[in-house]
């Protein structure tokens, strides 16, 4: 079979491990956790290193014990895809596969994969019966049918309920779960806790497995890594034993002192806060949309409308959405919930109005560029098939580069449409993976 290779964003390719580098690879990681346990570092696996886990495992790795040691050793675990292996030979050498304006990040993963040595990456499932904590970090993706229509979709549950099987496979009966993935509530209770319980069962483990939610509010950009060590967390157990290990672990890796923990009782609650709070931004952006048309037409200045309101303490959380909604976030996670409703707790009814109508707003919201850019052109005489167009950033927010869903892919995908050539530019991004999809589904060499 031939060597099938995975390219970093920048262009280097890396060799897809053959199976004979899985027991080589194990072998690796059991000598180096046999040299953590004598220095009694708990093992945490983080499993996902893409825009949460790569951060997640770096604030672990950096955590210390009263006498100022290192306390916990991680393995970060990623997938051997094409697309995402080159995240861990760059992770081996010390370099942050995320590019962003965080002062703390790079030099934190350097620090902690060569000075303390507390954290490697490894593609290897094996890795996983090593672990005392696994730190669940894998994407649990929304799917749309239709553009502008959320209802028209559902929840893609396959790589997450496979990776729990895989867990349930390899851990210690006494390892901690703990999902961090934005779940479709229910998630945790209704899918993980049966689908562990039965593997368990096959192996002949009488206890249930320990498992414990806790949804990430991680802002990648210029405070990604102070967003998740310096802020509020949310967490919940399965049952009291899981609910103290995770009230524990969170209270060691994170500034609790300064941003207490918020413990609720079960898992249901915690991945509901997580979908409420996202639908709840996703809601106050949306309904900026119409007035934002509004004041187009009528010649008044939305920024300074907003300002103005902002200065009323009851009203400072106002924001405007920009030309696009983007992000990994928000486009999906009101489906989740709504999902959850139906096919997890069995509901046939339609009682969600103003979840799905926001998302839809916001997901459509960047078509309207094309419209502007049409107007404007057509001001200037020029039509838009024959126009040179340059966007600036296709990340979806400021000081990253995570294309996800973002603005900026609409409005090329518009413009292309509309005959304008497309330049686009973000210093954050070496390659825009979106781009290929798109001139792939077109039939054109990317
Ligand atoms: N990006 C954000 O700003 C943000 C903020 C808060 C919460 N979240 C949530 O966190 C979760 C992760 O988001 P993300 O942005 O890090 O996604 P991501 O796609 O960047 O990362 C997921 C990683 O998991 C890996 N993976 C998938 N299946 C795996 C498996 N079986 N074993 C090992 N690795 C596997 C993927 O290859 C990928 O690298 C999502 O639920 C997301 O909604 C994201």
């Amino acid at each position: 079979m031939s060597l099938q290779y995975s390219i970093s964003p920048d262009g280097e390719q890396f060799p897809l491990p053959t199976s004979e580098e899985y027991k080589k690879e194990f072998k690796r990681l059991k000598n180096l956790v046999a040299k953590q346990k004598k220095t009694n570092r708990e093992i945490v696996i983080v499993m996902g290193v893409g825009f949460v886990g790569v951060a997640m495992a770096a604030v672990i790795a950096d955590t210390v014990n009263k006498n100022g040691q290192p306390s916990k050793f991680v393995i970060g675990m990623q997938r051997p895809s094409v697309r995402s292996y080159w995240k861990i030979p760059i992770l081996n050498r010390g370099i942050s596969p995320v590019t962003s304006e965080d002062r703390e990040l790079a030099p934190m993963i350097e620090r902690c994969v060569k000075d303390k040595k507390t954290l490697t990456v490894t593609f290897t499932y094996d890795a996983l019966s090593l672990a005392d904590v696994v730190v669940v970090d894998i994407q649990c993706d929304y799917h749309k049918e239709a553009l502008g229509n959320i209802l028209n979709g559902h929840a893609d549950m396959t790589p997450l309920e496979q990776s729990l099987a895989i867990m349930a496979e390899h851990i210690s009966p006494d390892a901690l779960v703990l999902i961090e993935t934005t779940v479709a509530p229910g998630t945790t209770e209704q899918i993980a806790y049966p689908i562990m319980k039965k593997v368990f069962q096959r192996r002949g483990i009488k206890t249930d497995p320990l498992l414990a939610h806790s949804f990430e509010r991680v802002m990648p950009g210029k405070d990604y890594v102070t967003s998740v060590r310096d802020f509020w967390r949310v967490c919940s157990g399965i049952s009291k034993k899981a609910q103290k290990r995770v009230v524990r672990f969170l209270n060691d890796v994170l500034n609790t002192k300064d941003y207490p923990l918020t413990v609720l009782d079960k898992p249901v609650e915690s991945e509901t806060a997580k979908i409420v709070e996202n639908s709840f931004r996703a809601t106050i952006l949306a309904f900026l949309d119409e007035w934002s048309l509004f004041a187009e037409r009528n010649g008044v200045d939305l920024m300074k409308v907003i300002q103005a309101i902002k200065a009323r303490p009851t009203h400072d959380n106002i924001i405007f959405p920009g030309p696009g909604i983007g992000g990994y976030c928000l486009p999906k996670d009101g489906g989740l919930g709504i999902w959850a409703y139906k096919h997890i707790h069995g509901f046939e009814d339609d009682i969600f109005k103003i979840t799905p109508m926001a998302v839809n707003i916001n997901d459509t919201r960047a078509l309207h560029v094309g419209q502007l850019v049409r107007d404007a052109l057509r001001n200037m005489n020029r039509p838009i098939a024959a126009a040179d167009i340059l966007l600036l950033g296709a990340s979806y927010r400021e000081d990253v580069g995570d294309t996800r869903y973002s603005g900026s892919e609409l409005i090329v995908r518009r413009l292309t449409e509309m005959g304008a050539e497309m330049r686009v530019h973000d210093p954050y991004l070496a390659h825009w993976w979106e781009k290929a999809r798109y001139l792939s589904e077109k039939g054109i060499q990317p």
